[in-house]
């Protein structure tokens, strides 16, 4: 009897180690959120120290806002720091992107010729397939699609823009690409068709209003998957070394 009871003592023992080291595994396992830097001065502080690794931000405003800037600011930090990346470009020519660029000492050639950055230019009118085999060739880490307004003028109906988007945000997770999508903002909503805002982990809108003699320009968090973030206005300006939050 008592050889028995100490039978079952050791079984309980032992079942109480293996939960215990499966608690301790599954703690450990627990979904870290891992961070790119934005490479926006100021802009990681807001966000918990960057966007989330792999998620797809939608950077949205009216035009002249600065997503242009935005998103080549976002590559260079990229480039900086060893991480690959390709700019597709739906409306300026890859040599208007590099002028935009070179203005704030942004030498894009240099990480072209070392075949660690690429400028896609990509023509909507002929086709609106977007799938590059130059993100697996580069082992880009970042990209940017700047921008997706106009392909929506090129896909009949709100239904087909939501696959395309989809299918393209889906793809680019996949290979844990983190990803900027540039959108026009035309009146009410962050998009031409309003599809993008609801497919995108993040949206980050620019502002320009002039008040007076000051610029104006601002920049706020309208969503953020998986992280905290700062949910209020925040002014920027955009300097000689590109754009910056003013308040942090
Ligand atoms: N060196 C600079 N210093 C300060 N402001 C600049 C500088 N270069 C450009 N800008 C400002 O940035 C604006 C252009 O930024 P950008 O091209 O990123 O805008 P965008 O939102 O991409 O515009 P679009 O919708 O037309 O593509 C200019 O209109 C100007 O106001
Ligand atoms: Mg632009």
């Amino acid at each position: 009897m008592v050889a028995k009871v100490k039978e079952e003592g050791k079984k309980i023992a032992a079942r109480k180690k293996t939960e215990k080291s499966s608690k301790h595994k599954t703690h450990q396992n627990s979904y870290k959120v891992e961070r790119v830097k934005t490479g926006i001065f100021g802009l990681d502080k807001l966000t918990q120290g960057g966007f989330v690794k792999g998620s797809s931000v939608l950077v949205s405003g009216e035009t002249g806002t600065g997503k242009t800037i935005f998103c080549l600011q976002y590559l260079w930090e990229g480039l900086k720091n060893d991480e690959s990346g390709v700019y597709i470009t739906l409306e300026e020519s890859a040599e208007e992107i590099k002028k935009d660029a070179l203005v704030f000492g942004w030498d894009f050639e240099k990480y072209e010729k070392e075949g660690k950055f690429k400028i896609i230019e990509k023509n909507v009118f002929e086709d609106t397939n977007l799938e590059f085999f130059e993100i697996d060739e580069l082992k880009a880490k970042r990209v940017v699609i700047d921008s997706v307004s106009l392909l929506s003028l090129f896909i009949e109906d709100k239904s087909s823009m939501r696959n395309k988007m989809r299918e393209l945000i889906k793809s680019l997770k996949e290979r844990g690409v983190t990803v900027l999508l540039t959108s026009e903002i035309v009146g009410e909503g962050f998009s031409r068709l309003g599809v993008e805002e609801f497919l995108a982990d993040g949206i980050i809108v620019l502002k320009f209003t002039p008040i007076g003699t000051e610029a104006g320009r601002s920049l706020f968090i309208r969503k953020m998957r998986r992280t905290n973030h700062f949910e209020d206005m925040h002014p920027i300006e955009i300097g000689k070394k590109g754009l910056r939050i003013l308040s942090v």
